[in-house]
């Protein structure tokens, strides 16, 4: 291809996408930072409805996240009303039961089996944050249980999400999906809302998958609390740290 064809070719793409190759004015470039700077897991949401429309937007959007070979291994189960508050009473017997409790387990290893510092510290760290916000002392086993049991009543938001991979999918396929709850949780910035991603959700797959019609082919990757969230509720001030720049970036040339 000669540079005049591909000149015109950039053109005719930049004609019809013009956004694509702007420089970001100030307004924009500050919206974009602000949306991934105010993203945190909201552990309290108002009872406020969410439109369903608005919640097509947000899932529209998301899936304009990159996935290997724009293979787009990503499946949602949206939750409101009913629906959500008997999956939520389910899940909340489940949990409270012992035995039935003992009898869930992950299908997938989130986390490492065996943990190691710098990441045991960090975990141990959010987790007293929290507690210590709401005031639960260490060892107080009754009222973590119940700060716990928050999870599967999605934190008092109005729509829960469950998101599901097809079981053929490897790997890669779950880079591509952590890429689009992001994308998720931004774009649910954009309307003002907030998120938590949630992991919690996962030991109870077989409650779940036939409770949301997902097929055997299907894997739960994990959930979502989606709303607006409640600024007077203590638990949402959690700010949580991370590592400066020069930890974990190393810069060749
Ligand atoms: C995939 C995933 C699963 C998570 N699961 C839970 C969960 O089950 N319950 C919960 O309260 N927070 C959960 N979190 C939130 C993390 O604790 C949180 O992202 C982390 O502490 C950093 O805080 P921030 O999200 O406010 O920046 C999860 C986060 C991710 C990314």
């Amino acid at each position: 291809m000669t540079s005049t064809t591909s000149d015109a070719a950039a053109d005719a793409a930049s004609a019809s996408r013009p956004a694509l190759y702007a420089v970001p004015t100030p307004l924009e470039r500050h919206a974009i930072e602000t949306a991934i700077a105010t993203r945190h897991s909201i552990r309290a949401f108002l009872p406020t409805p969410v439109p369903e429309e608005t919640i097509r937007a947000i899932l529209g959007l998301a899936a304009r996240a990159p996935s290997g070979t724009n293979t787009q291994p990503w499946k949602v189960y949206v939750l409101t009303g009913e629906a959500k508050r008997a999956l939520s009473r389910r899940l909340l017997a489940a949990y409270d039961d012992p035995v039935e409790h003992a009898a869930n387990t992950e299908e997938y290893d989130y986390y490492p089996t065996e943990w190691r510092s710098p990441y045991i510290d960090r975990r141990r760290k959010v987790g007293w944050d929290l507690y210590g916000l709401l005031g639960i002392a260490k060892g107080d086993k009754a009222r973590m249980h119940a700060q716990h049991a928050r999870n599967y009543q999605f934190f008092g938001a109005p729509v829960g999400l469950m998101f599901t991979i097809d079981r053929i999918m490897r790997q890669g396929s779950w880079l591509d999906y952590g890429m689009f709850l992001q994308s998720v949780m931004l774009a649910a910035r954009a309307h003002g809302l907030h998120t938590c991603p949630q992991a919690a959700f996962t030991p109870f797959h077989r409650i779940i998958m036939p409770h949301i019609g997902a097929s055997e082919n299907e894997q739960l990757v994990c959930g979502m609390s989606l709303g607006h969230a409640d600024p007077a509720a203590i638990e949402n001030s959690l700010v949580t740290e991370r590592e400066p720049v020069a930890g974990f970036v190393r810069f060749l040339s």
